[in-house]
């Protein structure tokens, strides 16, 4: 039997049985191999779970080792669990996955045939070939990518550029108000002083360095992503606003494209919801601290890991964005910083958790924008509180950011 034969290679009759989903995978089952000795570089691999077993960390470390040695570098993982698992049992097993891997799809496999194709924001049933009553196998497959490959340069610049205009925000939507409240926080971190050369690091649709910018009344912005979509409507948007010298770069955090050769760093430096994409996280702190000035202020902001909205999600969410499962604590990016001759001078919480993030929603989605300024209004007390009193309710915030000075 040729090693690329389907039969020895996807353990029929499974393969047969997911054919729905690695067909909408684009995935032909002669593609998909079990994971065994001398199986390397392959498009995707086949590990099964049994009934009943559990995500013991011995378990998921020898089925990782095995994905990694057989799996190509765009490869797909696909963990097939056989039975009814629950919500939390799946995140359990994707939590053991990551960070080999990032698990961005699920299929359930239903009693009467029925496929169902899982993602982020929605599920689809899948056309599935109808099958004779008690001829399937009730389960989940779990499809994981290489993280290495899921946040390569590649394919950060592909999904931010087809996802530019949501992160630009929709004026006149409900959320908007929300959307913009929350990059002049961060943006009017610092306290008022003249700044002559802001950076925005990693600026999206440029709203954060616009911000700063109109705050501190610089007149000189340079901003860099790794979109191109971004780098032009960040540059629309701060010639909008009237910033006099405002130009933009396409680039990462890890090798920023700022300063140039012939340069000073800068003397404001903002960084709003990056680091959590960062691929090198340490070669990122690295490009992040040279492009601050000796003197400069740094404004370093993200997803909190320890939020209580986050945790019920990890918990119970088998599938999450990829910044959520790699976001690090206020404590981490600190001691990141600090080490690297930054000096933490401020602290905040900000975006109010579980339930006001699924209030705006509903608020959006189904009241018309009624509720809007009251929950926008909470936000903004409550990180008037939290920052005031030195940021004791991390917890119930979403997001942080802190205010460092470059001392060396
Ligand atoms: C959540 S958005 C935040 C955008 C903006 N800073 C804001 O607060 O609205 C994350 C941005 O980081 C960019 N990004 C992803 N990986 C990056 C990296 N390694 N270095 C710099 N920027 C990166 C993305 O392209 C995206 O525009």
């Amino acid at each position: 039997m040729s090693p690329k034969d389907p039969v020895q290679r996807s353990a029929p009759p499974l393969a047969k049985e997911l054919g729905a989903a690695l067909q909408d995978l684009g995935l032909d089952a002669a593609e998909v191999a079990l994971p065994q000795e001398g199986v390397s570089d392959e498009r995707a691999v086949l590990i099964t779970v049994a009934p009943g077993e559990l995500p013991t960390e011995e378990r998921l470390s020898s089925l990782c080792e095995r994905a990694i040695s057989g799996l190509g570098p765009d490869g797909y993982l696909l963990l097939h669990l056989s039975g009814r698992r629950s919500l939390t049992e799946l995140a359990r097993w994707r939590d053991g996955l990551w960070p080999a891997f990032h698990v961005g799809a699920r299929y359930e496999f239903a009693a009467g045939g029925d496929v169902t194709r899982v993602l982020l924001h929605d599920s689809t049933p899948l056309p599935a070939a109808p099958s004779k009553a008690g001829s399937v196998r009730v389960g989940e497959l779990l499809c994981g990518r290489p993280t290495d490959h899921v946040r390569s340069p590649e394919q950060t610049a592909l999904k931010f550029d087809a996802n530019a205009a949501g992160w630009n925000g929709t004026p006149g939507r409900a959320d908007y108000l929300h959307h913009r409240w929350m990059r002049r926080f961060v943006g009017r971190f610092a306290p008022k002083a003249s700044f002559s050369r802001v950076l925005d690091f990693g600026c999206g649709a440029g709203w954060v360095g616009i911000e700063a910018c109109l705050y501190h009344k610089s007149q000189s912005l340079r901003f860099f992503d790794p979109s191109p979509e971004m780098v032009r409507i960040s540059t629309e948007n701060a010639k909008a606003a009237g910033i006099s010298d405002a130009s933009g770069a396409t680039g990462f955090g890890e090798e920023p494209p700022y300063p140039g050769p012939a340069d000073e760093p800068f003397d404001l430096v903002l960084s709003s919801g990056v680091l959590s994409f960062a691929r090198d996280r340490e070669a990122w702190y690295e490009g992040l601290a040279r492009t601050v000035a000796p003197g400069g202020t740094l404004i370093l902001g993200d997803l909190n890991l320890r939020s209580m909205g986050m945790r019920r999600r990890r918990a119970n969410r088998p599938i999450l964005p990829i910044r959520e499962l790699a976001a690090v604590t206020p404590a981490e990016a600190r001691a990141a910083m600090e080490a690297r001759g930054f000096k933490h001078h401020a602290s905040s919480g900000y975006q109010l958790t579980d339930p006001v993030p699924q209030l705006i929603h509903l608020d959006t989605t189904r009241l018309g924008g009624a509720l809007s300024h009251p929950l926008s209004w909470c936000n903004r007390l409550a990180s008037v509180v939290d920052r005031t009193l030195g940021a004791p309710f991390a917890p119930l915030f979403d997001s942080w950011v802190m205010r460092f000075t470059r001392e060396r």
